[in-house]
This record gives C-alpha cells, structure tokens and sequence, in this order.
C-alpha cells in the first residue's frame, strides 16, 4: 500500500468549491500520489465523484485513457456501518463504484462499527473480493478488543487495514493497537494526521521543525511516516499545501529529533480508549 494518500473529508459538499477540490486531487494524482481516501458519507457520495471528476482529467492531461490511469491510483472508500449487513454492502459498493466511475476499489472499509454483526459485513467483502469488485478490505475506528474480535470471525483475518485517529497528540494507539496490527502484517492508516491543522499552531511543534529545516505540517507527516506499515492522508484543497505536505517524504527523522518530539508530545504510558473524530 502506498504511503501517503490524500484525504477527501468535506470535499464533495459544495458546488462553489467543487472546482478547486478536482484541482487539487488532480494536482496530487499529477504529482505522483496514487493514494486517494474516500468514503460514502464524504458529501453524500459528493466526494467520490469529484475524484472520478480528478481522473478523467488528469488522464485527459496525460492523454491516457481513464482507465489506464486508474490502474495505477489505490482507491479507499468506506461503507457506512448501517449499511454494513449482507445486502446492504454491495449495493453501497455498487453506488460508490458508479459515483467514482470505476469497477473497482483497492480497499473497503467498514467506516466504524455499528448494529450489524462482524460475521455479516465480512463475509460481504469477501463475496466483493471473489466477484472483483474491491481488492481488499479493511476496518476503520476499531479498538484492540474490536480487532481481535474480528479476526476470530470466519474470513476475519484478511483484515488489510485500520484507519483510526492518529497523530502527534493523539498518541494512544502506540499503547497496545498499533504493536497488535504490526505483528499481523495489518497496516495503520493515520486520519486526522496533522489534527485538521490545529496542530500546526503547537509553538513546540514548530520549533522543532524549525530545527530541522521543515514546516510543522512535514514534520508532524514525516514523524507519522517513521514506520513503514502507517500511512497517512492528509486532506487539502489547495495545491500549495499539497506540494509542501509532499515534502514529508524525503523528509528522515534523526533519533535527537524523535526524542525531542517525545518530550513535546509524550507517548502513552497507559492503555486508552482509541479516540474518534
Ligand atoms: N475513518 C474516519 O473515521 C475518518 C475520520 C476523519 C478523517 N478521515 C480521513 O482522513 C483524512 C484526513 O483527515 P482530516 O481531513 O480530518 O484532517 P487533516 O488531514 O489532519 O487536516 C485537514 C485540514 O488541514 C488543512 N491543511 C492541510 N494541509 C495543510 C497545510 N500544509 N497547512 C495548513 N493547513 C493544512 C486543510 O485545509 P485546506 O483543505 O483548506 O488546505 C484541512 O482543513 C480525511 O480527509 C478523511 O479522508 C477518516
């Protein structure tokens, strides 16, 4: 799985800024990005059709067809969890592959847990998987217990991945959660990784980017990059803030920078319930 994505929360909700999100995905996709995380909720499915919208032109720009194109980009959407039953998920897969204009999703997620049983909603993703219309599959907002619970349930273990709240003050799930899935081989996608930009006024935080030559947005990426089974997707509108986020790729954390982001954000000594936005 790709490392760094880009998220699409809020997008897809108004007319007025439709434009400037197709630019800025389409920006991302341009500048190498294959990773684009979505979900039915963002913009009542608003959100999946402006990425479908970002391809057509991004390939229209490359002169390669959509589909060519598509192939290289890593699709994430998300099913509602009162949508999560037998039938319910592949008539909510169905919706999202017609607004992203595409036949297939690289990984479905359930957005969080809900009323249906576990047993129902995997045993749904597996029939997606066998049918070829999602590559893989994954959780969102699952605790430890949550994880474990599903991976006693037939299919369970195929579990790709767990996007959950994590970021330079929302460090909880180092605790127990993020070990867990680390010696499964099941990846952490970071949501919320620079906090919706509220961290980026820590006077700690950018002090120590200042140390490193970096801005407080490529360091709090970068730090959450130092491992290689998290990904982050940061969401942005704006093309500037996108190229600077990219710079957290080549961006390498010495141990005096890790342990000075210790002190300014200290890792948990306690398990804690995960959090949720
Ligand atoms: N699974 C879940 O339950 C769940 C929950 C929350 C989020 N997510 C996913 O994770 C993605 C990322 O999380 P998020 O959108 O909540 O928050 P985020 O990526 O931490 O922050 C996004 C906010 O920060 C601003 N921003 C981005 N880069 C910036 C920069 N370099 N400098 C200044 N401001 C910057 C953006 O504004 P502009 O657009 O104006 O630049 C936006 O308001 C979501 O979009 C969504 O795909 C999943």
């Amino acid at each position: 799985m790709p490392r760094f994505g880009v998220g699409t929360w809020r997008v897809g909700e108004r007319a007025s800024s439709a434009a400037q999100e197709v630019e800025a995905i389409q920006a991302a996709i341009e500048r190498g990005v294959t990773l684009i995380d979505t979900a039915e909720m963002y913009g009542d499915g608003g959100a999946e059709k402006i990425i479908a919208q970002a391809i057509a032109n991004a390939a229209r720009v490359a002169n390669i067809s959509a589909a060519t194109l598509r192939e290289r980009l890593f699709i994430v959407s998300k099913v509602y969890p009162h949508n999560a039953s037998e039938r319910g998920v592949p008539a909510a897969c169905v919706r999202s592959l017609k607004r992203l204009g595409t036949d297939y999703i690289d990984g479905y997620l359930l957005h969080w847990r809900g009323e249906h049983p576990l047993e129902e909603t995997v045993e749904a993703f597996e029939a997606l998987k066998t049918q070829g219309k999602i590559r893989a599959w994954g959780v969102s907002n699952f605790d430890t217990e949550d994880m474990k619970e599903l991976v006693t349930v037939t299919g369970g273990a195929n579990v790709a991945t767990n996007q959950v709240l994590y970021n330079l003050s929302r460090r909880g799930v180092e605790f127990d959660l993020l070990p867990w899935q680390r010696e499964r081989g099941i990846t952490t996608m970071a949501y919320s990784p620079i906090e919706q930009a509220k961290l980026l006024s820590s006077t700690k935080l950018q002090a120590i980017a200042r140390d490193v030559g970096a801005t407080p947005a490529q360091l709090a990426l970068a730090w959450l990059m130092r491992e290689p089974d998290v990904i982050v997707i940061p969401k942005t509108s704006r093309v500037d803030r996108l190229q600077e986020n990219l710079g957290a790729l080549k961006l390498k954390l010495n141990r005096e920078t890790l342990d000075a982001i210790d002190r300014a954000f200290p890792p948990p000594r306690r398990r804690t319930a995960l959090e949720m936005l």
